[in-house]
Protein backbone atom coordinates (compact mmCIF):
# COMPACT_ATOMS: atom_id res chain seq x y z
CA UNK A 1 0.00 0.00 0.00
CA UNK A 2 1.29 3.47 -1.21
CA UNK A 3 0.19 6.49 1.22
CA UNK A 4 1.55 10.39 0.77
CA UNK A 5 2.44 10.52 4.51
CA UNK A 6 2.40 7.98 7.40
CA UNK A 7 2.28 9.37 10.89
CA UNK A 8 3.77 7.09 13.61
CA UNK A 9 1.76 8.28 17.06
CA UNK A 10 -1.44 8.91 18.14
CA UNK A 11 -1.03 11.40 20.59
CA UNK A 12 -1.56 15.56 20.47
CA UNK A 13 0.72 15.64 17.63
CA UNK A 14 -0.17 12.71 15.47
CA UNK A 15 -3.65 13.25 16.01
CA UNK A 16 -3.46 16.97 15.13
CA UNK A 17 -1.50 16.68 11.95
CA UNK A 18 -3.80 13.60 10.41
CA UNK A 19 -6.56 16.10 11.10
CA UNK A 20 -4.73 18.81 9.13
CA UNK A 21 -3.78 16.67 6.52
CA UNK A 22 -7.07 15.29 6.52
CA UNK A 23 -8.80 18.38 6.12
CA UNK A 24 -6.22 19.70 3.01
CA UNK A 25 -6.68 16.28 1.08
CA UNK A 26 -3.30 14.90 1.82
CA UNK A 27 -3.66 10.82 2.40
CA UNK A 28 -2.79 9.67 5.82
CA UNK A 29 -2.54 6.29 7.93
CA UNK A 30 -1.32 6.67 11.74
CA UNK A 31 -0.04 3.86 13.58
CA UNK A 32 0.11 3.98 17.09
CA UNK A 33 1.27 0.88 19.51
CA UNK A 34 -0.94 1.21 22.27
CA UNK A 35 -4.49 0.79 22.13
CA UNK A 36 -7.26 2.85 22.00
CA UNK A 37 -8.63 3.13 25.56
CA UNK A 38 -4.80 3.77 26.95
CA UNK A 39 -4.50 6.92 24.09
CA UNK A 40 -8.25 8.01 25.37
CA UNK A 41 -7.68 7.59 28.72
CA UNK A 42 -4.30 8.78 28.78
CA UNK A 43 -4.29 12.42 31.75
CA UNK A 44 -0.94 14.75 30.89
CA UNK A 45 -1.49 18.40 29.54
CA UNK A 46 -4.67 20.82 29.92
CA UNK A 47 -4.11 23.76 28.43
CA UNK A 48 -4.51 24.92 24.72
CA UNK A 49 -2.76 28.66 24.60
CA UNK A 50 -4.49 30.67 22.24
CA UNK A 51 -2.18 31.00 19.32
CA UNK A 52 -2.83 27.08 19.14
CA UNK A 53 -6.45 27.46 19.37
CA UNK A 54 -6.28 29.61 15.85
CA UNK A 55 -4.74 26.77 14.25
CA UNK A 56 -7.61 24.24 14.95
CA UNK A 57 -9.91 27.32 13.66
CA UNK A 58 -8.30 27.39 10.19
CA UNK A 59 -8.91 24.26 9.60
CA UNK A 60 -12.29 24.67 10.66
CA UNK A 61 -11.66 22.05 13.37
CA UNK A 62 -12.06 24.55 16.42
CA UNK A 63 -15.77 23.67 17.23
CA UNK A 64 -15.86 20.39 17.28
CA UNK A 65 -12.24 20.14 18.48
CA UNK A 66 -11.04 22.35 21.00
CA UNK A 67 -14.56 23.76 22.10
CA UNK A 68 -14.44 24.65 25.75
CA UNK A 69 -14.41 27.08 28.12
CA UNK A 70 -11.74 29.58 27.87
CA UNK A 71 -9.00 29.39 30.63
CA UNK A 72 -9.95 31.37 33.99
CA UNK A 73 -9.41 35.15 32.96
CA UNK A 74 -7.07 35.39 36.07
CA UNK A 75 -3.80 33.29 37.18
CA UNK A 76 -3.28 33.51 41.28
CA UNK A 77 0.30 33.79 42.46
CA UNK A 78 0.78 33.59 45.87
CA UNK A 79 3.12 34.42 47.98
CA UNK A 80 3.97 33.77 51.15
CA UNK A 81 0.58 33.67 51.76
CA UNK A 82 -0.29 36.69 49.88
CA UNK A 83 -2.85 36.44 47.41
CA UNK A 84 -1.90 38.62 43.42
CA UNK A 85 -3.52 38.06 40.82
CA UNK A 86 -2.58 38.50 36.75
CA UNK A 87 -5.16 38.83 34.31
CA UNK A 88 -3.52 37.06 31.43
CA UNK A 89 -5.74 37.68 28.60
CA UNK A 90 -6.34 41.83 29.47
CA UNK A 91 -2.32 41.80 29.58
CA UNK A 92 -2.30 40.16 26.17
CA UNK A 93 -4.53 42.18 24.78
CA UNK A 94 -7.58 39.77 24.48
CA UNK A 95 -5.99 36.28 24.03
CA UNK A 96 -7.58 33.80 26.54
CA UNK A 97 -6.17 29.89 26.26
CA UNK A 98 -8.65 27.39 26.80
CA UNK A 99 -8.73 24.57 29.21
CA UNK A 100 -8.51 21.34 27.40
CA UNK A 101 -7.50 18.25 29.27
CA UNK A 102 -5.81 16.07 26.53
CA UNK A 103 -8.38 13.11 27.05
CA UNK A 104 -10.77 15.48 25.60
CA UNK A 105 -8.98 17.03 22.85
CA UNK A 106 -7.33 12.77 21.85
CA UNK A 107 -11.30 12.16 21.51
CA UNK A 108 -12.02 14.65 19.74
CA UNK A 109 -9.07 14.67 17.43
CA UNK A 110 -9.67 10.99 16.92
CA UNK A 111 -13.69 11.12 16.35
CA UNK A 112 -13.04 13.63 14.05
CA UNK A 113 -10.50 11.81 12.15
CA UNK A 114 -12.28 8.73 11.65
CA UNK A 115 -15.45 10.73 10.84
CA UNK A 116 -13.55 12.37 8.02
CA UNK A 117 -12.58 8.06 6.84
CA UNK A 118 -9.41 8.49 8.61
CA UNK A 119 -7.06 5.51 9.17
CA UNK A 120 -5.90 4.94 11.98
CA UNK A 121 -4.13 1.74 13.58
CA UNK A 122 -3.93 0.84 17.11
CA UNK A 123 -1.96 -1.23 18.35
CA UNK A 124 0.61 -1.41 15.78
CA UNK A 125 3.89 -3.29 17.10
CA UNK A 126 7.53 -2.55 15.50
CA UNK A 127 6.75 -0.06 13.61
CA UNK A 128 10.13 0.60 11.65
CA UNK A 129 10.49 3.59 9.48
CA UNK A 130 13.10 2.52 6.68
CA UNK A 131 14.95 4.48 3.67
CA UNK A 132 14.05 7.83 4.49
CA UNK A 133 17.27 9.27 3.51
CA UNK A 134 15.60 8.59 -0.01
CA UNK A 135 13.12 9.47 -2.12
CA UNK A 136 10.50 5.90 -1.56
CA UNK A 137 10.65 5.97 2.61
CA UNK A 138 8.46 2.37 4.19
CA UNK A 139 7.44 2.01 7.04
CA UNK A 140 6.77 -1.74 8.26
CA UNK A 141 4.97 -3.07 11.43
CA UNK A 142 2.89 -5.93 12.93
CA UNK A 143 -0.75 -5.72 13.41
CA UNK A 144 -2.47 -7.55 16.73
CA UNK A 145 -3.37 -10.38 14.51
CA UNK A 146 0.55 -10.82 14.42
CA UNK A 147 0.33 -9.67 10.43
CA UNK A 148 3.19 -7.94 9.25
CA UNK A 149 2.44 -5.21 6.96
CA UNK A 150 4.65 -2.96 4.86
CA UNK A 151 3.34 1.07 3.38
CA UNK A 152 5.32 2.79 1.23
CA UNK A 153 5.27 6.76 1.33
CA UNK A 154 6.41 10.06 0.36
CA UNK A 155 7.04 11.30 4.09
CA UNK A 156 7.12 9.34 7.80
CA UNK A 157 6.30 11.98 10.75
CA UNK A 158 7.60 10.73 13.74
CA UNK A 159 4.92 11.96 16.35
CA UNK A 160 5.88 8.82 18.74
CA UNK A 161 6.82 10.70 21.69
CA UNK A 162 9.99 10.83 23.87
CA UNK A 163 10.27 7.20 23.91
CA UNK A 164 9.38 6.41 20.75
CA UNK A 165 11.29 4.51 17.73
CA UNK A 166 11.56 7.90 15.39
CA UNK A 167 14.02 9.90 16.58
CA UNK A 168 16.14 6.47 17.71
CA UNK A 169 16.47 5.72 14.11
CA UNK A 170 17.88 8.57 13.19
CA UNK A 171 21.74 7.60 12.07
CA UNK A 172 24.35 8.18 14.42
CA UNK A 173 25.69 11.33 14.20
CA UNK A 174 22.77 13.13 12.86
CA UNK A 175 21.42 14.62 15.56
CA UNK A 176 22.72 17.18 18.23
CA UNK A 177 21.12 16.74 22.06
CA UNK A 178 20.77 18.83 24.48
CA UNK A 179 19.32 17.57 27.74
CA UNK A 180 18.93 19.92 31.00
CA UNK A 181 18.39 18.29 34.69
CA UNK A 182 16.43 21.08 36.49
CA UNK A 183 17.49 19.66 39.39
CA UNK A 184 13.48 20.29 40.66
CA UNK A 185 11.33 17.32 41.28
CA UNK A 186 7.51 17.20 41.47
CA UNK A 187 5.07 15.54 43.64
CA UNK A 188 1.51 15.47 42.16
CA UNK A 189 -1.55 14.54 43.63
CA UNK A 190 -5.34 13.89 42.75
CA UNK A 191 -7.26 15.12 45.34
CA UNK A 192 -11.54 15.15 45.59
CA UNK A 193 -10.65 19.14 46.96
CA UNK A 194 -12.86 21.46 45.81
CA UNK A 195 -11.34 23.62 42.61
CA UNK A 196 -9.65 26.41 43.50
CA UNK A 197 -11.63 29.99 42.32
CA UNK A 198 -8.58 30.19 40.03
CA UNK A 199 -4.91 28.24 38.65
CA UNK A 200 -2.90 28.74 42.11
CA UNK A 201 0.87 28.98 42.30
CA UNK A 202 2.19 29.36 45.72
CA UNK A 203 5.60 30.71 46.03
CA UNK A 204 7.02 29.95 50.28
CA UNK A 205 9.87 29.15 51.79
CA UNK A 206 8.74 25.52 52.58
CA UNK A 207 8.69 25.14 48.80
CA UNK A 208 6.58 25.74 45.42
CA UNK A 209 3.06 24.83 45.37
CA UNK A 210 0.42 25.06 42.95
CA UNK A 211 -3.67 23.92 43.08
CA UNK A 212 -5.30 23.68 39.74
CA UNK A 213 -8.89 22.54 39.16
CA UNK A 214 -9.86 19.30 37.61
CA UNK A 215 -13.75 19.41 36.98
CA UNK A 216 -15.77 21.41 39.76
CA UNK A 217 -15.28 18.92 42.30
CA UNK A 218 -11.45 17.86 41.71
CA UNK A 219 -8.22 19.50 42.22
CA UNK A 220 -5.05 18.64 40.98
CA UNK A 221 -2.04 19.57 43.65
CA UNK A 222 1.56 20.08 42.75
CA UNK A 223 4.30 20.57 45.79
CA UNK A 224 8.22 20.49 44.93
CA UNK A 225 10.01 17.88 46.91
CA UNK A 226 13.95 17.01 46.62
CA UNK A 227 15.10 15.27 43.98
CA UNK A 228 15.79 11.56 44.95
CA UNK A 229 13.45 11.70 47.65
CA UNK A 230 10.13 9.63 47.14
CA UNK A 231 7.62 11.46 48.04
CA UNK A 232 4.43 8.64 47.02
CA UNK A 233 5.53 7.58 50.30
CA UNK A 234 4.97 10.88 51.96
CA UNK A 235 1.81 10.15 54.85
CA UNK A 236 -1.51 11.81 53.36
CA UNK A 237 -1.42 13.51 56.56
CA UNK A 238 2.23 15.21 55.93
CA UNK A 239 0.98 16.16 52.10
CA UNK A 240 -1.62 18.36 53.52
CA UNK A 241 0.42 19.90 56.27
CA UNK A 242 2.52 20.76 53.52
CA UNK A 243 0.22 22.08 51.41
CA UNK A 244 -1.35 23.72 54.29
CA UNK A 245 2.01 25.42 54.77
CA UNK A 246 2.94 26.49 51.13
CA UNK A 247 -0.70 27.46 50.19
CA UNK A 248 -0.54 29.61 53.58
CA UNK A 249 -4.50 28.00 53.89
CA UNK A 250 -4.31 26.92 57.51
CA UNK A 251 -7.96 25.75 56.62
CA UNK A 252 -7.95 23.62 53.59
CA UNK A 253 -9.29 20.50 54.76
CA UNK A 254 -7.68 17.08 53.39
CA UNK A 255 -9.65 15.10 51.31
CA UNK A 256 -9.03 11.62 49.45
CA UNK A 257 -6.04 11.18 46.61
CA UNK A 258 -6.58 9.08 44.06
CA UNK A 259 -3.95 9.41 41.90
CA UNK A 260 0.09 10.49 42.95
CA UNK A 261 3.38 10.37 40.51
CA UNK A 262 6.77 12.20 40.51
CA UNK A 263 7.43 14.38 38.00
CA UNK A 264 11.16 15.25 37.84
CA UNK A 265 11.96 18.62 35.86
CA UNK A 266 13.70 17.54 32.84
CA UNK A 267 14.18 19.37 29.13
CA UNK A 268 15.34 18.00 26.08
CA UNK A 269 16.01 18.99 22.20
CA UNK A 270 17.11 16.78 19.38
CA UNK A 271 18.46 19.47 15.92
CA UNK A 272 17.57 19.24 13.57
CA UNK A 273 14.08 17.44 13.89
CA UNK A 274 14.21 15.91 10.35
CA UNK A 275 16.43 13.08 8.83
CA UNK A 276 15.87 13.05 4.63
CA UNK A 277 11.87 12.40 4.57
CA UNK A 278 11.44 11.64 8.08
CA UNK A 279 10.51 14.60 10.43
CA UNK A 280 10.11 14.54 14.20
CA UNK A 281 7.18 16.12 15.90
CA UNK A 282 6.34 17.15 19.15
CA UNK A 283 8.07 15.19 22.51
CA UNK A 284 10.18 13.08 19.60
CA UNK A 285 11.86 16.22 19.49
CA UNK A 286 11.86 18.15 22.29
CA UNK A 287 10.38 18.13 26.41
CA UNK A 288 9.91 20.92 28.50
CA UNK A 289 8.90 21.58 31.51
CA UNK A 290 5.27 21.93 32.89
CA UNK A 291 6.07 25.56 33.87
CA UNK A 292 4.15 27.54 31.28
CA UNK A 293 2.22 24.61 29.64
CA UNK A 294 3.87 24.35 26.66
CA UNK A 295 4.12 20.77 26.09
CA UNK A 296 1.35 20.09 24.32
CA UNK A 297 1.35 24.02 22.59
CA UNK A 298 4.36 22.91 21.03
CA UNK A 299 3.41 19.61 19.79
CA UNK A 300 0.55 21.50 17.98
CA UNK A 301 2.49 23.80 16.47
CA UNK A 302 5.03 21.45 15.08
CA UNK A 303 1.65 19.71 13.92
CA UNK A 304 0.73 22.82 12.48
CA UNK A 305 4.23 23.35 10.83
CA UNK A 306 4.92 20.67 9.41
CA UNK A 307 1.26 19.67 8.06
CA UNK A 308 1.17 23.12 5.78
CA UNK A 309 4.47 22.37 4.77
CA UNK A 310 3.75 18.78 3.13
CA UNK A 311 0.48 20.66 2.10
CA UNK A 312 2.66 22.35 -0.40
CA UNK A 313 5.39 19.61 -1.07
CA UNK A 314 2.56 17.11 -1.97
CA UNK A 315 0.20 19.23 -3.98
CA UNK A 316 2.13 21.82 -5.37
CA UNK A 317 5.58 20.14 -5.60
CA UNK A 318 6.84 23.07 -3.31
CA UNK A 319 9.38 21.70 -0.73
CA UNK A 320 10.40 24.52 0.66
CA UNK A 321 8.10 24.40 3.90
CA UNK A 322 9.71 21.17 4.05
CA UNK A 323 13.51 22.19 3.74
CA UNK A 324 12.53 25.06 6.36
CA UNK A 325 10.46 22.94 8.99
CA UNK A 326 12.91 22.45 11.38
CA UNK A 327 14.83 25.38 11.56
CA UNK A 328 10.77 27.17 11.70
CA UNK A 329 10.41 25.01 14.89
CA UNK A 330 13.87 24.78 16.56
CA UNK A 331 13.21 28.59 17.20
CA UNK A 332 9.84 28.39 18.66
CA UNK A 333 10.70 25.44 20.92
CA UNK A 334 14.13 27.40 22.23
CA UNK A 335 12.05 30.55 22.44
CA UNK A 336 9.35 28.68 24.62
CA UNK A 337 12.40 26.41 26.47
CA UNK A 338 13.54 30.12 27.87
CA UNK A 339 10.44 31.15 29.26
CA UNK A 340 9.88 27.52 30.89
CA UNK A 341 13.10 27.97 32.61
CA UNK A 342 12.46 31.39 33.40
CA UNK A 343 9.44 30.78 34.63
CA UNK A 344 10.72 27.85 36.59
CA UNK A 345 13.52 29.27 37.94
CA UNK A 346 11.42 32.47 38.96
CA UNK A 347 8.31 30.59 41.32
CA UNK A 348 11.31 27.88 42.58
CA UNK A 349 14.41 30.29 43.54
CA UNK A 350 11.68 32.65 45.51
CA UNK A 351 11.06 30.18 48.05
CA UNK A 352 14.86 28.72 48.14
CA UNK A 353 15.27 28.79 52.13
CA UNK A 354 18.82 27.83 51.62
CA UNK A 355 21.51 30.30 53.26
CA UNK A 356 23.39 30.12 50.16
CA UNK A 357 19.90 30.69 47.50
CA UNK A 358 19.47 34.06 49.66
CA UNK A 359 20.63 36.40 46.45
CA UNK A 360 19.23 34.37 43.86
CA UNK A 361 16.08 34.47 46.69
CA UNK A 362 15.64 38.10 46.12
CA UNK A 363 16.52 38.36 42.61
CA UNK A 364 13.64 35.69 42.06
CA UNK A 365 11.13 38.02 44.38
CA UNK A 366 12.10 40.54 42.50
CA UNK A 367 10.89 39.40 38.58
CA UNK A 368 7.84 38.11 40.28
CA UNK A 369 7.43 41.55 41.70
CA UNK A 370 7.73 43.21 38.36
CA UNK A 371 4.71 41.04 36.55
CA UNK A 372 2.96 42.59 38.87
CA UNK A 373 3.93 46.29 38.70
CA UNK A 374 5.69 46.58 35.34
CA UNK A 375 2.75 46.89 32.85
CA UNK A 376 5.56 45.70 29.96
CA UNK A 377 6.83 42.90 31.80
CA UNK A 378 3.07 41.75 32.63
CA UNK A 379 2.17 41.98 28.99
CA UNK A 380 5.52 39.92 27.83
CA UNK A 381 4.59 37.51 30.43
CA UNK A 382 0.91 37.21 29.56
CA UNK A 383 2.41 37.22 25.19
CA UNK A 384 4.29 34.10 25.96
CA UNK A 385 1.20 32.21 27.84
CA UNK A 386 -1.10 33.43 25.24
CA UNK A 387 1.56 31.80 22.44
CA UNK A 388 3.19 33.23 19.62
CA UNK A 389 2.80 33.47 16.48
CA UNK A 390 4.89 31.43 13.76
N1 LIG B 1 5.09 3.09 17.42
C1 LIG B 1 3.87 3.66 17.35
N2 LIG B 1 3.42 4.54 18.28
C2 LIG B 1 4.25 4.84 19.27
C3 LIG B 1 5.54 4.29 19.40
C4 LIG B 1 5.95 3.38 18.41
N3 LIG B 1 7.16 2.81 18.45
N4 LIG B 1 6.13 4.81 20.49
C5 LIG B 1 5.25 5.64 21.05
N5 LIG B 1 4.10 5.67 20.34
C6 LIG B 1 2.90 6.46 20.59
C7 LIG B 1 2.56 6.57 22.06
O1 LIG B 1 1.81 5.43 22.51
C8 LIG B 1 1.73 7.85 22.08
O2 LIG B 1 0.36 7.61 21.84
O3 LIG B 1 3.12 7.79 20.18
C9 LIG B 1 2.30 8.67 20.94
C10 LIG B 1 3.13 9.85 21.42
O4 LIG B 1 2.31 10.75 22.12
P1 LIG B 1 2.88 11.80 23.21
O5 LIG B 1 3.91 11.13 24.02
O6 LIG B 1 1.70 12.39 23.88
O7 LIG B 1 3.63 12.91 22.33
P2 LIG B 1 3.06 14.14 21.47
O8 LIG B 1 1.92 13.74 20.61
O9 LIG B 1 4.29 14.72 20.85
O10 LIG B 1 2.45 15.14 22.54
C11 LIG B 1 3.31 15.82 23.39
O11 LIG B 1 1.36 16.44 24.78
O12 LIG B 1 0.94 15.14 26.62
C12 LIG B 1 1.22 16.40 26.18
O13 LIG B 1 2.43 18.07 27.27
C13 LIG B 1 2.49 16.76 26.82
O14 LIG B 1 4.51 17.51 25.77
C14 LIG B 1 3.48 16.58 25.71
C15 LIG B 1 2.70 16.71 24.44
Amino acid sequence: MHVPVVIIGAGPAGLALANFLQKSGIGCVVLEARDRRHVEERQRAGVIDHYAGRLFEEFGLAEQVIGGAPVETLLEIRVEGVPRFLDGPLLSGGRPSRLVPQQFLVRRLITAFEEGGGDLRFGAADVHPHDFAGDRPRVTYRDPDGVTHELTCDHIAGCDGFHGVSRRSVPDGELTTFTFDHGIGWYTVLADAPAPRYPLMAVSRHGFAAQFARGPHASRFYLQHQPGDDPRNWPDAYTWEQLRLRLGDDNLPEAAISGREVVEMRSFVAEPMRSGRLYLVGDAAHIITPMGAKGMNLALVDAYALATALVTAVRDGDDAGLRNYSDTCLRRTWDYQEFSRWFTEMVHDSGDPAPDAAFRRRLALARLDRLFTSPAAGAAFADMMAGTAL
